[in-house]
């Protein structure tokens, strides 16, 4: 980072910049970044006792633009997808948006996964290398060691293999990099770690659409995508990008995993859909399964975010039930293509 910092140059006019950031999604970045811009517009107008009837604020990019540099990236000379040595199939969970609770279905899943059929080796990978979230929700920390064959051994807990770019960098340091940087250090958790032998390798991925999906996408034999989303219409819009992208990039989408559907009152037992309640009608326009459902629990949260999955520290939860069901679905997808794989290389 220190080699030849490009030199700072100011934009023409703009007399300040304030950037509105934080490591994790779904935080409100966006809702503050509005509000604020908001505010000081509203300052200005009443500053200067210009009100205007209304205001639009559109941001713009050249979609064709966009689309082609997409198209040329994905068709430049695709790598070979080779397979992960001992690894019988690879799972993504993601979604355009932040914080929905990707890594918290990644977690529960994996668990439960290893929970309804011990005797299988069940992996975890945290793809998020700018936010990695699995060292804290699994409970794992230290250094990882490495092999004989200099491959970095995971780490194990609740009987999941576990890796995360957490476990290579000190937690505190952002990181900060970008495109060829995020692919090396996709390689080094994919292609570097000793995972086999594995039955299921779940991929948590960071928020968006970006570098992490196209590169594991391109490098790794993907089986499926599990979508993760909330109920509001923001999220939903983003939610649908992640699955166009998906599609582009010849992923099959297993189904939708909705997440914090609802609350319901503590009190009165009521409930209240304090995101809205869109997921359906999008899923049904998209053409895709809602698998799950998952309401908002607080004890869920609080498990999870002290390292203690709810399918472990709520085994008799609603949650921990339906994070059981969610893992049978998966096994019963992986074990149908393996079937018809068999089937189509005997034809
Ligand atoms: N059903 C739920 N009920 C209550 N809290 C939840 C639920 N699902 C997730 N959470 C909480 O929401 C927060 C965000 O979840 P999580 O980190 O899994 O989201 P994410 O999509 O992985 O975020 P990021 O985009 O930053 O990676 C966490 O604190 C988690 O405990
Ligand atoms: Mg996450």
């Amino acid at each position: 980072m220190a080699r030849g910092l490009p030199e700072k140059k100011p934009l023409p006019g703009v007399k300040s910049i304030i950037l509105v950031a934080s490591g994790k999604g779904g935080v409100g970045k966006t809702t503050t970044a509005v509000n604020l811009a908001c505010a000081k517009y509203t300052k200005l107008r009443q500053n200067l006792k210009i009100l205007p009837s209304a205001y639009t604020i559109r941001f713009t990019h050249n979609k064709k633009d966009v689309n082609e540099h997409r198209a040329k990236v994905m068709a430049r000379g695709l790598p070979e997808k080779k397979p992960l040595p001992g690894v019988k199939s690879i799972i993504l969970v993601a979604s355009g948006k932040g914080g929905v609770g990707k890594t918290t279905t990644a977690v529960n899943l994996a668990c439960a996964m290893k929970v309804i059929e011990p005797d299988k080796e069940i992996g975890l990978l945290d793809a998020d290398v700018f936010g990695p979230s699995v060292p804290l929700m699994m409970n794992i920390s230290g250094e990882p060691m490495l092999n004989d064959e200099h491959l970095i051994e995971p780490l194990l807990n609740y009987g999941v293999k576990c890796m995360s770019m957490g476990l290579l960098v000190s937690g505190e340091n952002a990181v900060v990099w970008r495109g060829l940087m995020v692919m090396q250090a996709l390689e080094r958790l994919t292609r570097h770690v000793a995972w086999g032998p594995l039955d299921c390798l779940v991929v948590d991925t960071p928020p968006g659409t970006g570098d992490t999906h196209l590169s594991l996408a391109q490098n790794l034999p993907l089986d499926g995508a599990i979508v993760v989303t909330t109920p509001q219409s923001a999220a939903l819009q983003v939610t649908r990008r992640g699955v166009n992208m998906f599609e582009k990039l010849k992923v099959p989408i297993i189904g939708m995993v909705e997440n914090m559907s609802h609350a319901i009152c503590s009190k009165c037992g009521t409930k209240n859909f304090v995101f809205g309640n869109e997921t359906k009608n999008t899923a049904k326009d998209m053409g895709l399964e809602i698998i799950e459902s998952f309401e908002v629990d607080h004890n869920m949260s609080e498990c999870i975010n002290s390292g203690k999955p709810a399918i472990y520290a709520l085994p008799d939860s609603i949650h921990a039930e339906k994070y059981r069901q969610l893992a049978n679905k998966v096994f019963k997808y992986i074990d149908n293509k393996e079937n018809q794989a068999a089937k189509a290389k005997e034809q």
